[in-house]
């Protein structure tokens, strides 16, 4: 017996536990050493278990999400209300999912930051995803969401730029917030965003206690085939809680990973949290009175003319039992609609819709919709088949095995009959070409959110830009400065005089000169004592 195996046959402990096999079945006689000539010599080639086993950990990870690659989850149930505020939400809408009051629907939600990597802090001031799964009795429905219930840009073409500019440096990988406001300071319609982003909204305390909302416009569709223009929102029953940056600095020193820990744990003592689904109806067409478009996913849709109505409630009460399978590899997607929702023309949402499955097939793999975490509780009848990791039991299935196309008459899938679900049909008349959306109004409701703040709010907003924009080219400044100004003159005035006092203050720390750290070890090691 060698050395490590007389020390695990002392350890050996008292419960019964089953044998370790490898992927193959068979059971491992020993997972402590690897085959050698001599138990010093040259390791030898035909090691199944150890090729298989490192070579199993060398493939561990997939690629990391491109956005919101920060992230945690949890499983739960929505519950419809059965109407929309006092109404039937039959007017409006026929997906299944919010009729019969009272009937509960299974779903996962991930949070996320949006910017950083997979392991970066939580306490960044960056949105929070707020994507939900709900697999309800008509396939799947995603609503990919975010905290804050607008975004920095109108149209999808921007966005790969946006992101470049919010991620590190790509020569030095250093992060540095003058390429964001180099980009920002170009980009008039982000200004109401920002001010929402560098105010204590932009750091939400925990995923337990934020808002969430879609942002951008759908439809809903009803029997005749009508549609209204839908915009979702979730509110926290635990409350609201932001954090200051100076709070959310003293959490990052000692945790950074201290929302997902707060998530777990919660649901791990049974506090399960839970939010309120809201709705905001529009008309579909110009709406010539609003002095915005209403497709333009930086406005909100003002409240008093479009009331938030309550829909049902999200519980989450179930941790997941494997990061890996049941969060990371969640897909969620703009595009995973029921019957009775529709796209709305948000150019954004447009945009969206073609990139999440496109990057999923990419990340997770062509089959990524047979994992159990995405594949919808519905049953799937498809003739899509084949690909890497194609998963299906063909003998359980039911499936004809030789009719894998349609029409056909021999037997196979057929189309649902359309005059059972009366589609809805847009009419165009226009021409088509790349062009700006009219009323872009980039400063007025960006300066009404400016007002709207708690004076406690106003004051970290002004502070939180102030530091960020001391450090940026002074073109970036004054640019930045008139984009406030546009807004508010106060607003504009202050971070003017913020940006100011800061830039003093870094002078004066300049001229200290001091390096982090102390002194240490000198002489001390690689003598050769
Ligand atoms: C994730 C694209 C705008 C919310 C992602 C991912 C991509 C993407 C490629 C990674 C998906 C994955 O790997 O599974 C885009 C594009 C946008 C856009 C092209 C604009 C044209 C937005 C907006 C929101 C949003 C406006 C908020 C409403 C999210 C969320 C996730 C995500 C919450 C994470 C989903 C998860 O937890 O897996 N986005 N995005 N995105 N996006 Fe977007």
């Amino acid at each position: 017996m060698t050395e490590n195996k007389k020390v695990n046959a002392s350890n050996e402990q008292e419960v019964k536990r089953e044998t370790l096999t490898t992927r193959q079945g068979h059971p491992v006689m020993d997972n402590q050493n690897i085959r050698t000539i001599g138990n010093r010599g040259p390791a030898t080639l035909e090691n199944y278990h150890f090729i298989e086993k490192i070579s199993h950990f060398d493939r561990e990870e997939v690629p990391e999400r491109v956005v919101h690659a920060r992230g945690s989850g949890a499983f739960g149930y929505f519950e419809t209300y059965g109407k929309v505020g006092d109404e039937p939400v039959e007017k409006y809408t026929r997906a299944k999912v919010f009729s019969g009051a009272g009937k509960k629907t299974p779903l996962m939600v991930r949070f996320s930051t949006v910017a950083g990597a997979k392991d970066s802090p939580e306490t960044a001031r960056d949105p929070r995803g707020f994507a939900v799964k709900m697999y309800t009795e008509d396939g799947n429905w995603d609503l990919v969401g975010n905290n804050l219930k607008i975004f920095f840009i109108r149209d999808a073409m921007k966005f790969p730029d946006m992101i470049h500019a919010f991620k590190a440096d790509p020569a030095s990988n250093v992060p540095n917030p003058q390429r964001m406001f180099d980009f920002v300071s170009r980009t008039p319609e982000a200004t109401h965003m920002i001010t929402f982003l560098f105010s204590p909204w932009g750091i939400p305390a925990t995923y337990r206690h934020m808002q969430g909302s879609g942002v951008n416009t759908y439809k809903w569709v009803n029997e005749k085939g009508e549609a209204v223009l839908v915009k979702y929102h979730w509110e926290p029953k635990q409350g609201i809680r932001n954090l200051t940056q100076e709070e959310a600095n003293a959490i990052q020193a000692k945790n950074v990973g201290h929302a997902t820990q707060d998530l777990y744990e919660a649901i791990e003592r049974g506090e399960y949290p839970e939010w309120e689904l809201f709705v905001q109806i529009m008309t579909d067409d110009y709406h010539p009175e609003l002095d915005f478009d209403p497709l333009d996913d930086t406005k909100l849709w003002p409240e008093d003319q479009f009331p938030w109505l309550p829909v049902g409630r999200m519980v989450l009460d179930r941790n997941p039992v494997d990061f890996h399978a049941e969060i990371e590899q969640a897909a969620f997607g703009t595009g995973v609609l029921v019957d009775g929702m529709d796209f709305s023309d948000d150019k954004m949402l447009q945009g969206r819709t073609f990139s999440y499955s496109d990057t999923q097939r990419y990340r997770v793999g062509a089959n990524y919709l047979s994992l159990p975490v995405n594949a919808p509780k519905a049953p799937v009848r498809t003739n899509q088949h084949r690909g890497q990791m194609d998963i299906r039991n063909p003998k359980e299935s039911g499936e004809d095995p030789h009719i894998n196309y349609e029409p056909s008459m021999l037997g196979g899938y057929k189309e649902e009959n359309k005059e059972n679900r009366a589609p809805h049909h847009p009419l165009y008349n226009a021409t088509a070409m790349s062009a700006p959306i009219d009323r872009p109004n980039n400063y007025g409701q960006a300066g009404h959110t400016y007002r709207s703040l708690d004076d406690w709010e106003r004051d970290e907003l002004i502070k939180n830009l102030s530091e960020a924009l001391a450090i940026c080219d002074n073109r970036i400044q004054d640019a930045m400065i008139y984009h406030f100004k546009q807004a508010d003159e106060d607003y504009g005035r202050r971070v003017k005089e913020g940006i100011e006092q800061v830039m003093y203050e870094i002078q004066e720390m300049k001229k200290e000169n001091q390096l982090p750290g102390r002194e240490s070890g000198k002489s001390k090691f690689g003598q050769g004592t």
